[in-house]
């Protein structure tokens, strides 16, 4: 009987353990977003709905103004939903959700502070101690490909490099779910490459969640675990691609890989509608 009993309690302790699992991290229902100035309005998302499990790795791509930076903002509770809801860990996000970093389309590095000094903020709010800050103010740095440039102030680096200390600041406040808008929109091709590999390197290490935005398809499918692939104004989701391309996935060969052509070319096709000159007709 005893015995028994136990076993129920097993049972019972895994299938809450599998429903827990089963709470997506991030979900979108119905949600809809509308801005409005004077007597006009304007739909930036309409009726959204998506779920995100953790640890995956999603990239949002579609044309500019479908909203992509906006649903960033709810995901990150910068903006409310006009409609529907958007949950973090089965509950609403009400306020700022600060289980996410955010690395935004602009860099917003203090002025005042030099490359160093803005890597090192999230870590002083953190209160860790100088010599072990010092340590991964560094580690972040050589990471990111910006070592020699420790004591220069933003205003005395490229737009590329700012993004790379941008990037290392989120690093370092090593957050549960990091959203990134265009993160390596400003970057060369060697130095794009190298710096995914080390994102999808860290966050499958790590098992962080990803939400990823890019205007590059050949980026969208390289990166992603799911690529959501928006249509125009009023963004809604057009398709979903399921990679199933591996979690250890060596970016650097991938291109020639056949699978990711396929993906590649299945992107095209979907984002192609919108590529066309308007008044070009179906
Ligand atoms: N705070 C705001 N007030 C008014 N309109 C806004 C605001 N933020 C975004 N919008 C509008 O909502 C739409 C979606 O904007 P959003 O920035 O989310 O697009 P996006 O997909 O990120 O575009 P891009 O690829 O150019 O960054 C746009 O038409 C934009 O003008
Ligand atoms: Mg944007």
């Amino acid at each position: 009987m005893t015995i028994s009993l136990e076993s129920e309690h097993v049972a019972l302790a895994r299938r809450c353990a599998s429903a827990a699992v089963a709470v997506p991290l991030i979900s979108f229902q119905n949600v809809s977003k509308v801005f409005k100035s004077g007597d006009k309005s304007l739909v930036a998302v309409e009726d959204l709905t998506l779920s995100i499990r953790t640890g995956e790795f999603v990239t949002l791509v579609g044309p500019s103004g479908c909203g992509k930076s906006t649903l960033l903002n709810m995901t990150a509770g910068l903006m409310k939903p006009t409609t529907g809801v958007v949950s973090y860990a089965g509950v609403p996000v009400n306020g700022i959700n600060r289980r996410v970093g955010y690395m935004t389309q602009s860099d917003h590095l203090l002025p005042w502070r030099s490359i160093a000094g803005n890597i090192s903020v999230p870590l002083e709010i953190q209160r860790m101690k100088a010599a072990a800050r010092k340590r991964r103010v560094q580690e972040l740095i050589d990471l990111v490909g910006l070592s020699g440039f420790e004591t220069s102030y933003p205003s005395q680096v490229s737009g590329g490099m700012r993004k790379r200390a941008a990037l290392a600041r989120l690093l370092a406040s090593d957050p549960e779910t990091l959203l990134m808008d265009e993160p390596f929109a400003a970057l060369d091709a060697q130095l794009r490459l190298a710096m995914q590999a080390e994102l999808r390197k860290v966050c499958t290490g790590l098992e962080k969640t990803v939400i990823f935005v890019t205007h590059d398809p050949d980026e969208a499918i390289s990166l992603a675990d799911r690529c959501f692939v928006f249509s125009g104004r009023p963004g809604r989701i057009r398709e979903v691609i399921e990679t199933g391309l591996p979690a250890n996935r060596n970016l650097a060969h991938l291109r020639v890989d056949p699978r990711f052509t396929e993906l590649s070319h299945q992107l095209w096709e979907t984002l192609t509608p919108d590529l066309r000159p308007a008044g070009a007709g179906a």
